[in-house]
């Protein structure tokens, strides 16, 4: 497989968790030409990719995946063997205030993709793959107990997974009706270098730093499994090379958090790594109006990837989080770069 000289086009690459996956494909198969194509929105950070812009088998594409002519001319052009596709609008609370730009991204932007890869290879398919990555948000809210399975039917909550549930459906749909050869995957929430300061984790420690309120939402009692960003972008990897045409794979960390107990965890870590005062940053703590239509629980069950694909998380929570934090202390200007501009404007519009 090595020695093939594949052409996979990856969207969203210079996002958080897209530049872990380029750069995992363009380090481990120097043979792959890998094309990363990404709008850079807010989102998007060439800077995440500095080291690999000289690689022989690393493109940048500038372009947005909602531009149906200037997709299928890339497509045209280059015949991508394979698709991992990632771009996308991904922040729920966002989705809250713009449900359409969710839309027009997350479902229209996938089916452009869909209709050039079906178009490019027009029923002629043979060693090529459609995999597109999504979100366990798409299962909905879970109670105390219980875990999401591959089977556990669809029921999103938010703007944003209802879109990323709608296209993982336009996949499927193509698949059957097409007979498009595709992998869906479904992660938790990822933490890690390069994740943009408006999820919970990278948010809250640049609050820390510049010792603002860390504002909780709601009671704080939510509960979200957590998953090291590398660790996914191996999961991707493995399925990708292994998985199974039209198979579904839950990805997951066995590890679920209540939010304030993450909180607290991270604040002591912060404390220790910045030399602060023990308990000075938990004291910036700051229960805040809930999000609508908040989620209560989400955790994964991530026995089929492991069973069949032998995957499971390398880091332990406390390992990945301190490493996190090291990469955003020796990063600080990345975050100032990111924080400055237009995400002061959306801060005060969300938090004030
Ligand atoms: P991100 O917001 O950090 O990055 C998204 C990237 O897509 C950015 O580089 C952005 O510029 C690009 N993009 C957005 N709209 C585009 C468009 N119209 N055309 C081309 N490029 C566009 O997102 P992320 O957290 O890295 O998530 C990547 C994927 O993984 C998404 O599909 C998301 O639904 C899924 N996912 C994320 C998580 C998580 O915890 N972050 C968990 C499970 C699944
Ligand atoms: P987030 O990182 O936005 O991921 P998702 O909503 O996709 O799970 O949020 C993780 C959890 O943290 C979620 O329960 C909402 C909560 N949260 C806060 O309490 N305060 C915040 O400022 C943010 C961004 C999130």
């Amino acid at each position: 497989m090595n020695n093939y000289r594949k052409k996979i086009l990856i969207t969203g690459g210079a996002g958080f968790i897209g530049s872990h996956v380029v750069r995992l494909f363009v380090e481990k198969y120097p043979k792959y030409q890998i094309y990363n194509l990404d709008a850079l929105t807010y989102a998007g950070n060439l800077e995440n990719l500095k080291d690999l812009e000289e690689r022989p088998n690393y493109n940048f594409i500038k372009g947005d995946i909602n531009d149906e002519k200037f997709i299928i001319n890339i497509f045209s052009r280059h015949e991508f063997d394979g698709v991992i596709h990632l771009a996308a609008e991904s922040h729920v609370d966002r989705s809250i205030t713009d449900p359409l730009a969710f839309v027009r991204t997350n479902v229209l932007g996938t089916m452009n993709l869909l209709n050039a890869f079906k178009n490019t290879w027009d029923n002629d398919y043979e060693d090529k793959l459609f995999y597109h990555i999504s979100t366990d948000e798409v299962y909905g809210s879970l109670g105390e107990s219980g875990l999401f399975t591959e089977t556990t039917s669809y029921d999103p909550n938010s703007p944003y997974s209802a879109s990323k549930a709608s296209s993982d459906h336009f996949v499927r749909a193509y698949g059957e009706t097409y007979g498009l050869p595709y992998v869906i995957s479904n992660c938790s929430n990822n933490y890690g270098p390069n994740q943009f300061p408006e999820k919970l984790i990278p948010l809250f420690i640049n609050n820390i730093l510049n010792n603002k309120p860390l504002p909780v939402y709601g009671d704080g009692n939510y509960t979200r499994d957590w998953l090291y960003v590398l660790d996914h972008a191996r999961a991707i990897d493995l399925i990708y090379h292994k998985g199974k045409n039209k198979e579904t794979y839950n990805i997951g960390g066995f590890n679920e958090w209540k939010n304030i107990d993450l909180v607290k965890l991270l604040c002591e870590q912060m404390d220790e790594k910045i030399n602060r005062e023990k308990e000075s940053s938990e004291k910036l703590i700051t229960y805040v109006k809930d999000r609508p239509g908040h989620d209560l629980r989400y955790a994964i069950d991530a026995s089929k990837i492991k069973i069949e694909l032998g995957w499971e998380p390398s880091v332990t929570f406390e390992e990945g989080l301190s490493k996190t934090i090291d990469w955003y202390l020796s990063n600080e200007d990345w975050l100032m770069n990111v924080t400055s501009g237009d995400y002061q404007k959306y801060y005060l519009k969300q938090y004030s």
